[in-house]
C-alpha cells in the first residue's frame, strides 16, 4: 500500500488551490440550544471561502456547541467534498492512554490531522498519538512556540539540553523534537517571525511551519511567510470580517510567492 503523509497531502492541495491559507473557523460564544444556527453559519462561511483556502482549522469554538459526530463531522465532510484537508486544533496534552482515544475519535470523524503539545513528551505521551496516525495516515502537528504573548513563559524559556548539557531554548529543542519524530508540521505564532526564522533555520523542508496569529493577535501574513512559514491559520480576520471573501481572497494572493 502506497503511504501518502499529511504533509505530502497539505503539500499538493495547497499547490492545488493556490493558496496556503488554513481558516480557523472559530466564532465566538453562542445559544448552546441554537445548534442548528450556528452549524449554518459555519456551513455557509465555509463554503465561502472554500476557493481561497487549503485547509480549515476547527477548534472548542465548535466541538463544544456542535459535537463531534453531529455538526463537526458535517463540516468535515463539506470541507473534503470542497478538496480541502480538515485539521482538529485540540493541543492534546494528556497522558499516553487518553491521547489515543482522543486521537481515535477524531480521526474516525474524519480530521485529516491533530494539533498536540509536545511538553507531554513521548513515551506514554505523544508516541500512541503517532501510531494512530501512522496507521491511518493522518498526520499530528506540533505546537513549537504559540502566538500569544505568555509563550515566552513556557515555550521560550531557557533549558539545560539533556544531551548536550548546554543551554538552549525550548522551542528550538521542541524543533528538533518535531524533526526527529517526524511530525507533520510545527505550529509557529505570526506574531514572532524572528521565532519562525530560528524553528525554520532547523527544520528546513522537512517539517512545514504553519503560523497562527496573523491580524486579530498582530502578526503579519507576508512577515511570517518571508520568515519561513508555510502554511498561515487566520481565524477571526476571515470570520469576523464584513467581507470575509474579500479577506480570505486577500490572504491567499499574499501566499502565492511561497515557493
Ligand atoms: P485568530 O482569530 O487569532 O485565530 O486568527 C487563531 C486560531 O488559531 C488558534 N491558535 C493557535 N493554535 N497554536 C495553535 O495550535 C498557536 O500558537 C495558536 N495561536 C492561536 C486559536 O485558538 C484560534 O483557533
Amino acid at each position: 500500500m502506497q503511504i501518502v503523509t499529511f504533509k505530502a497531502k497539505m503539500e499538493e492541495t495547497s499547490t492545488k488551490k493556490q493558496s496556503r491559507i488554513i481558516l480557523a473557523l472559530d466564532f465566538p460564544y453562542q445559544n448552546p440550544a441554537e445548534p442548528q444556527k450556528l452549524l449554518v453559519k459555519t456551513q455557509n462561511l465555509l463554503g465561502m471561502v472554500s476557493p481561497y483556502i487549503c485547509a480549515v482549522k476547527i477548534n472548542h469554538h465548535l466541538v463544544l456547541p456542535l459535537g463531534t459526530f453531529n455538526g463537526v463531522q458535517t463540516l468535515v465532510n463539506q470541507a473534503h467534498e470542497a478538496g480541502l484537508q480538515a485539521i482538529m486544533d485540540c493541543k492534546v496534552n494528556d497522558i499516553g492512554a487518553t491521547n489515543q482515544v482522543i486521537a481515535e475519535y477524531y480521526y474516525a470523524a474524519g480530521f485529516d490531522a491533530l494539533i498536540a503539545n509536545p511538553f507531554i513528551g513521548w513515551e506514554e505521551g505523544l508516541k500512541p498519538i503517532f501510531e494512530v496516525a501512522q496507521s491511518l495516515q493522518r498526520g499530528v502537528i506540533l505546537l513549537t512556540y504559540m502566538s500569544h504573548k505568555g509563550a515566552t513563559e513556557g515555550y521560550g524559556q531557557t533549558i539545560i539540553d539533556p544531551v548536550t548539557h548546554t543551554e538552549t531554548k525550548q522551542y528550538l529543542a521542541f524543533a528538533k523534537k518535531a524533526l526527529q519524530w517526524n511530525a507533520d508540521g510545527a505550529v509557529v505564532g505570526a506574531t514572532v517571525p524572528e521565532k519562525i526564522r530560528e524553528i525554520h533555520s532547523i527544520l528546513g523542508g522537512n517539517v512545514p511551519i504553519y503560523s497562527p496569529g496573523i491580524g486579530a493577535q498582530g502578526g503579519g501574513a507576508e512577515t511570517a511567510m518571508k520568515a519561513g512559514a508555510r502554511y498561515l491559520i487566520v481565524g477571526r480576520e476571515i470570520t469576523q470580517s464584513t467581507n470575509p471573501v474579500a479577506e480570505a481572497e486577500k490572504l491567499s494572493e499574499s501566499t502565492k510567492q511561497a515557493k
